[in-house]
């Protein structure tokens, strides 16, 4: 976490910068020839306790919105660990998607704060900034899966557009024109892009081409954003990232439903002929970049993530069918049995695949896990988190894999 160090408020470095003029300019009065040669040890050990000491008086006041969902609790228990002295304010609605069980494991830690409410709800967002004077804003919450938006487009609206214009216009009034040291940090996807064909990626200058309920409300959340930033200089941040996958993921979405559904024998839903194609991304590396940047990227620029990772689906259900054999002892082939072909998701994006050469020149992030290793400790994961996946399966979960799959 070194990189923290870069990062220190003007006050802080100019301290840092002043405390070796001192050492420099008294170079020869402050340290006789025969002790000179340990100037550059005082030096340095000089610096790095200043360093220590502006990184621990940061003292960011961070709302963090769906906190409680698969990402959030992955970003939320990252800033938890590393940054004990920030306050970290989780707002989540708690939605089908949002669970506290993911964060079962930090939710007594002194600097981490549980709020449930809407972020939708302009009042208690007021009241919590009073509260709270939040400095930095890691905006995860949105009603995230596609196949939800195709039957309940207007739910998409409300709290990825609607929502998110409530937070950036509680967060100017708030800020009031203070800038200094306040991020607003806006979570999205590549699925803004649009649909790519066999080849290409995509970058930060793409242009906007959404197609589903979803992805156009996650757009249209993206544009705010940056008409805030230019109209008002609200000092935003974004990112656009590719699918992810890894622990707390919500057994709705491809990885996790497969994992779910191999486990119990039951049959593997792959739409159409399986041949569309994602750029997969370890979630502990989502939200390691995300730190990265929220700490370092540069105010109003958009950074692309994701793994250089493309799978098409059929590829992928046989891999963790091979993986899950060969973890229950089941002979090789047994869980590719399960596999089904069934009706295609309306206007089905072909292929994304996300070009992140910018975050990796100007901060140095790249995914740190192959795929196979990510998908093997996912699935330990689950296997090793059964009662987490009944309680999340059960109830509502039934109702909704039955509207969506029972006539596919
Ligand atoms: P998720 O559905 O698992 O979690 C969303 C969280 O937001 C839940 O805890 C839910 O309760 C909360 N929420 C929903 N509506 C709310 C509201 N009105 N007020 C307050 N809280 C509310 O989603 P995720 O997969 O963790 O995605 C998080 C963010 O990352 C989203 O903005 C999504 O667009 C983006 N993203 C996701 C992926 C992915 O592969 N999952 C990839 C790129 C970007
Ligand atoms: P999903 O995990 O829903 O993410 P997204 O739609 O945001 O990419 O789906 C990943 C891919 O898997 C997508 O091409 C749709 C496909 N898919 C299936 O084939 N079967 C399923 O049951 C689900 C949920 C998804």
């Amino acid at each position: 976490m070194d990189y923290i160090y870069d990062d220190l408020p003007k006050q802080y470095s100019k301290a840092v910068k002043s405390s070796s003029k001192v050492l420099n300019s008294g170079r020869n009065s402050l340290f006789p020839a025969r002790i000179r040669f340990l100037y550059p040890f005082i030096r340095h050990y000089t610096n790095l306790l200043f360093n220590f000491a502006a990184v621990n008086f940061i003292m960011h006041t961070i709302l963090i919105t769906g906190g409680a969902g698969f990402i959030g609790s992955n970003l939320v228990r990252l800033f938890v660990a590393r940054y004990p002295h920030y306050t970290l304010v989780n707002l989540d609605k708690l939605t089908y998607a949002g669970n506290l069980e993911n964060l079962k494991d930090i939710e007594n830690a002194p600097n981490y704060h549980f709020v449930k409410g809407d972020i939708t709800d302009m009042e208690l967002l007021r009241n919590l900034f009073a509260r709270y004077q939040f400095t930095g804003i890691l905006h995860c919450a949105a009603e995230s899966h596609v196949d939800r938006s195709i039957t309940d487009p207007l739910a998409f609206v409300t709290t990825n557009v609607l929502g998110t214009a409530t937070l950036l216009q509680v967060a100017k009034e708030n800020w009031q024109g203070k800038f200094e040291d306040k991020i607003f940090y806006h979570i999205s996807t590549d699925e803004v892009y649009g649909s790519l064909g066999e080849t290409g990626l995509f970058t930060e200058k793409t242009g906007y081409d959404p197609r589903s309920p979803y992805s156009a409300s996650k757009a249209s959340s993206d544009h705010l954003v940056r008409a805030f930033y230019h109209t008002y200089q609200l000092p935003v941040k974004l990112s656009n990232c590719s699918n992810n996958y890894g622990p707390y993921h919500f057994p709705e979405k491809l990885i996790p439903l497969c994992i779910h559904n191999i486990f119990h024998n039951k049959p593997l839903p792959v739409y159409g002929e399986g041949l569309n194609v994602r750029d997969w991304l370890y979630v502990e590396d989502h939200v390691r970049a995300i730190d990265l940047i929220f700490h370092k990227g540069r105010i109003g620029e958009t950074y692309n993530i994701g793994g250089h990772n493309e799978w098409t689906n059929i590829a992928l259900v046989k891999e963790l069918c091979r993986q899950m054999d060969e973890k229950l002892g089941r002979a090789a082939g047994t869980s590719a049995q399960l596999i089904c072909f069934v009706k295609d998701r309306a206007g089905h994006d072909l292929r994304y695949a996300i070009d992140a050469t910018k975050l990796k020149t100007e901060l140095g992030w790249e995914p740190s896990l192959q795929f196979e290793e990510g998908l093997s400790r996912t699935i330990d994961w689950y296997l090793n988190n059964k009662e987490w996946l009944a309680h999340v399966t059960s109830g509502d979960y039934q109702q909704y894999y039955n509207q969506q799959y029972h006539k596919r």
